[in-house]
């Protein structure tokens, strides 16, 4: 039994053949708005599903509830904004009710029917979604880029962005056959913008010990500098999936989608994505889609207890570490031992050694996945 898609209803805005045809004629005659290629990618996330029960970008209803409630107009959870801004200059060219063409470049992307044009405030934004109106927040700054209005209104997806990871794209109409395919009664989600470490395989396979089936599902898009290149976290997931993992246990497939950094709040958004694409169960671990120390190492599971409908499962983990006493991978709550025997997962001291052309010791990165990464001669975003 795959998970019922939020909202009951998996959304489906995709248009084809001779519709499609059709629309590509009559766009040339529209209003035209440009969108870069973030909100391009929440477009085609909303037309395939991945956020549904949305189906289109925000208005300002939704927009203000899910700034203040955390919730939908209609009450469903939903954590963080999904809005189309434009400039007052290109908002004179329509009115609301009017059908407009999105475009990116010279490509026409989608139509969408103009509900509502609003002003918001983006430190009142940045406020509530990430708790902090710094600017040195990578989310908040991507807010205070944003153009002065927002525009809402259903959507219809008519070309897609080239994707150069099409191979590893699997939409949540093709992962729910697969799920159902391979018999799995109940499916782990795992988000992830990194190349695995030994910490992550340990909550992945600790899931296992009573989840059917794994879906690791990393995001491919924007980082922040620092953080992996796409490239390097499919073909160390490749390596470590192809020397450590059951094949019939795991599935590996990327979703594009740009990491905001909201923590607690976007884990909420992460597990809603996962519970769309079919999962039952999400697995949050220590400081999840955090930054800095913008927010407590856990909040992002303690604020699941505001969500008892989300209609997905969400899975805790505490710090997995290595404790050399313990001859193994351990967390707080089995292990006895003192700080100065046990080794952590912490991303900076990875960085470190591979940026010196080194594996890392084999208690914290498999030798293979290691092997994969220094074969990038760049393998973090600059
Ligand atoms: S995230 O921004 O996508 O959350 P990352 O890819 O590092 O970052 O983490 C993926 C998941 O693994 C998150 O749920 C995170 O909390 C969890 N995680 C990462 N490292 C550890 C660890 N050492 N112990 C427990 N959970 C971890």
């Amino acid at each position: 039994m795959v998970a019922r898609p939020h909202g009951g209803r998996l959304v489906n805005k995709v248009v084809k053949d001779s519709r499609r045809e059709r629309m590509l004629r009559e766009v040339e005659e529209l209003p035209r708005i440009h969108i870069d290629r973030n909100t391009a990618v929440d477009l085609e996330n909303i037309a395939h599903g991945i956020y549904s029960p949305l189906i289109g970008f925000m208005t300002r209803e939704d927009f203000e509830s899910v700034l203040d409630f955390m919730r939908l107009s209609n009450d469903l959870p939903w954590t963080m904004p999904i809005v189309l801004d434009v400039s007052r200059e290109d908002a004179e060219s329509f009115d609301e009710g009017d059908l407009i063409a999105i475009y990116a470049g010279e490509t026409p992307l989608a139509t969408m029917v103009v509900e509502d044009i609003y002003a918001y405030d983006k430190k009142e934004y940045a406020r509530k979604v990430f708790k902090t109106d710094d600017p040195r927040h990578p989310g908040v700054a991507k807010v205070y880029n944003k153009e002065d209005l927002l525009i809402g209104g259903p959507v219809e997806l008519l070309n897609q962005l080239p994707n150069e990871y099409e191979r590893y794209t699997l939409r949540p109409i093709e992962t729910r056959v697969l799920f159902r395919e391979r018999g799995w009664r109940t499916v782990v989600g795992f988000q992830t913008r990194n190349a695995p470490h030994i910490g992550h395989e340990y909550i992945q396979k600790t899931s296992l010990a009573f989840i059917d089936g794994l879906f690791i599902n990393p995001v491919i898009g924007r980082k922040k500098p620092g953080d992996f290149r796409d490239d390097v976290i499919l073909k160390a997931y490749e390596t470590l999936i192809a020397n450590y993992y059951p094949k019939k246990s795991v599935v590996l497939s990327i979703v594009r989608y740009e990491m905001k950094y909201a923590g607690p709040r976007e884990a909420i958004h992460h597990a809603i994505m996962r519970k769309n694409f079919g999962c039952t169960h999400f697995i949050v671990g220590r400081d999840h889609a955090g930054v800095g120390n913008y927010y407590g190492p856990y909040e992002a599971q303690e604020i699941f207890n505001e969500f008892p409908d989300l209609g997905i499962t969400p899975l805790f983990f505490r710090e997995f570490f290595y404790c050399r006493k313990c001859n193994g991978i351990v967390h707080e709550k089995i292990c006895p031992h003192k700080e100065d025997v046990r080794l952590r997962f912490s991303g900076t001291m990875i960085r470190r050694y591979i940026m010196e052309g080194k594996a890392p010791p084999k208690e914290v990165i498999r030798p293979e996945v290691a092997e994969t990464i220094l074969s990038f001669e760049k393998p973090f975003v600059e």
